[in-house]
């Protein structure tokens, strides 16, 4: 635990100063001309990564400010002690382990209350490995005989952005008969979609769910098992309908064979789960092989992260011009530019991950944090985001800094797209970084025969002022490897953000209010409603909604 709040430590104050003091004044355009060789020093690469961090407001000096406050965080030691499965999540008493559910057979066992997790681990992956290759081979059939070709994983939060984003981003290695869906969303619309898609007879169902007891996902399991009783009988469920939880007990409850359940523990974390049994969805799509893959790069990963010295450390690095941006440049927002179509759910996975993680005010030690924490995250995939928000980013009063992530070799063998794809990523970056001066604007307009009245009158809006920061990561491919090294990437350089800020990144007390007072108003929406429980807008709304009800 820190002693010493953040605002209060020696290498916070030189950051300030050093902010205050010469950062504000730079531009990176002028930096870049100063410094031929800014990408080879402010570019690292770990585990089939780049990350250029180079077009960011940042020079030698800051990033060395920026380990002196990483260091004096201990960040290294809160690192050690995770891999190590201390309970750092020390509000719910737990280990934080899931580097473990990627960590090989061979690495030094690891034991966390009597448990052994290494070994634990193992097996689930050698049950995943037999059940995919039964389902995938078509031994494993619907009850009817006939092969599966639908698997629908039911969950929400963890257990359904990691494997409807793997699942879509990783699409070419998917088998050929099988299509997957996802429902998470308890309005009906979602479920409805899906089953409406798919057949009863060779449908299989996940039920995804860490706890076994979210409101969401149990209510759509019980319409998804009453649909298929409207097909097959309780004999033919265990066909259909398999779990993956660290409840047995409401599993076996809810009716699912034991053998059709696929465990993990309680120091997996909902947001960290797609390496768990979590991942049994993509296992199935992609095949056991890939999906080792998927764990080996992830693995990469962590050791680059555990092994290698702070200063040229990607999640810390990574980590860190976030913090300078956040707290300094007081940036409210992050962007994530993914060009690659496959990445296309990866920002809305990056929202829990690092939202639910470092949406947080308190400190480990119960005092307010006093300085912004996590940043708003957003995006869209390029190019389709240029053509919508880019504007706002480009020249609105708010400067966002964003992540660009491009993959260098496509997936596809359509001519000319992919060097297009790659060039408006690259401009945007250099767009960005530089802007357009006023005496660049007047030269363009002087070359198209303005006259001085319309060329002042243009100038202003057509000047961008650019010094606006970006990363680009680099993929040399999207492949299971590659995909694992960037997710834990970003894993990691959340769990830094979260020591420095010295908040426990593994808790999410916030989402709890909202599921205690839904639960109450359902109660009152099916029965009386109690208004001196609300407020008059509740009232309202629950009267509105019962009226609806009735008619
Ligand atoms: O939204 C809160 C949360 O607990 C997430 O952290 C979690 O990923 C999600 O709900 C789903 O939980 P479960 O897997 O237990 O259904």
């Amino acid at each position: 635990m820190h002693t010493t709040a953040l605002t209060d430590t020696a290498a916070f104050k030189a950051l300030q100063q050093h902010h205050a003091g010469q950062a504000v004044h730079w531009h990176m355009r002028e930096l870049f001309a100063q410094q031929p060789d800014r990408f080879e020093r402010m570019s690292v690469r770990a585990a089939g990564l780049l990350l250029d961090y180079s077009k960011n407001r940042i020079e030698s000096e800051t990033l060395s400010l920026l380990l002196n406050l990483a260091r004096e965080r201990q960040v290294e030691a809160l690192r050690d002690a995770m891999f190590s499965g201390e309970k750092i999540n020390f509000t719910e008493h737990r280990a934080v382990l899931h580097t473990a559910l990627r960590s090989p057979a061979g690495d030094t066992p690891l034991q966390v209350d009597g448990q052994q997790v290494s070994a634990d681990v193992h097996a689930v992956l050698g049950h995943i490995r037999d059940f995919t290759e039964r389902v995938r081979s078509g031994q494993w059939r619907g009850h009817t005989g006939r092969e599966i070709t639908d698997i629908v994983n039911i969950g929400i939060g963890g257990s359904y952005l990691g494997p409807q984003m793997v699942c879509t981003a990783l699409r070419q290695f998917s088998h050929a008969r099988l299509k997957a869906h996802f429902v998470s969303n308890v309005d009906g619309h979602d479920l409805d979609e899906v089953l409406s898609r798919v057949d009863p007879e060779t449908t299989l169902f996940i039920v995804a769910s860490k706890t076994f007891t979210t409101q969401e996902t149990m209510l759509n399991a019980q319409s998804a098992r009453r649909w298929f009783l409207r097909h097959g009988n309780e004999s033919d469920l265990a066909r259909h309908f398999v779990a993956v939880s660290t409840n047995a007990r409401e599993v076996s409850a809810f009716g699912i064979d034991p053998d059709n359940m696929f465990p993990f523990w309680d120091w997996v974390g909902g947001r960290y789960s797609v390496w768990s049994a979590i991942g049994l969805s993509i296992a199935l799509m992609i095949g056991f092989e890939h999906f080792s893959q998927f764990l080996a790069g992830a693995h990469a990963m962590d050791r680059h992260f555990r092994e290698t010295p702070l200063e040229a450390n990607m999640p810390v690095i990574q980590a860190l011009i976030g913090i300078w941006n956040r707290n300094f440049f007081n940036s409210e927002s992050l962007s994530i530019a993914p060009y690659h179509h496959g990445l296309r759910y990866f920002q809305a996975y990056l929202q829990q991950l690092e939202m639910e993680s470092n949406g947080k005010r308190i400190t480990r030690d119960g005092t307010a944090v006093g300085v912004a924490t996590c940043p708003f995250i957003w995006g869209d995939v390029g190019t389709n985001g240029q053509h919508a928000f880019f504007q706002l980013l480009h020249q609105g009063t708010d400067i966002t800094p964003i992540d660009f992530i491009a993959v260098l070799k496509p997936s596809h063998g359509i001519d000319g797209h992919h060097q297009v794809l790659l060039a408006n990523c690259f401009a945007q970056s250099e767009a960005f970084m530089r802007g357009k001066d006023a005496d660049e604007v007047r030269a363009d307009l002087r070359k198209q025969g303005l006259d001085d009245a319309e060329l002042n009158a243009l100038l202003p809006h057509k000047t961008f002022d650019g010094n606006r920061p970006s990363n680009t990561i680099l993929l040399p491919e999207l492949t299971p490897a590659t995909l694992g090294s960037l997710i834990a990437l970003y894993e990691h350089k959340t769990f830094v953000q979260g020591a420095i800020w010295g908040i426990n990144s593994f808790d999410q007390w916030g989402v709890e209010l909202g599921k205690v007072l839904a639960k109450t108003i359902h109660g009152e929406l099916h029965a009386e409603a109690n208004p001196a429980l609300h407020d008059a807008s509740t009232n309202a709304l629950i009267t509105l909604a019962k009226q609806a009800q009735q008619q």
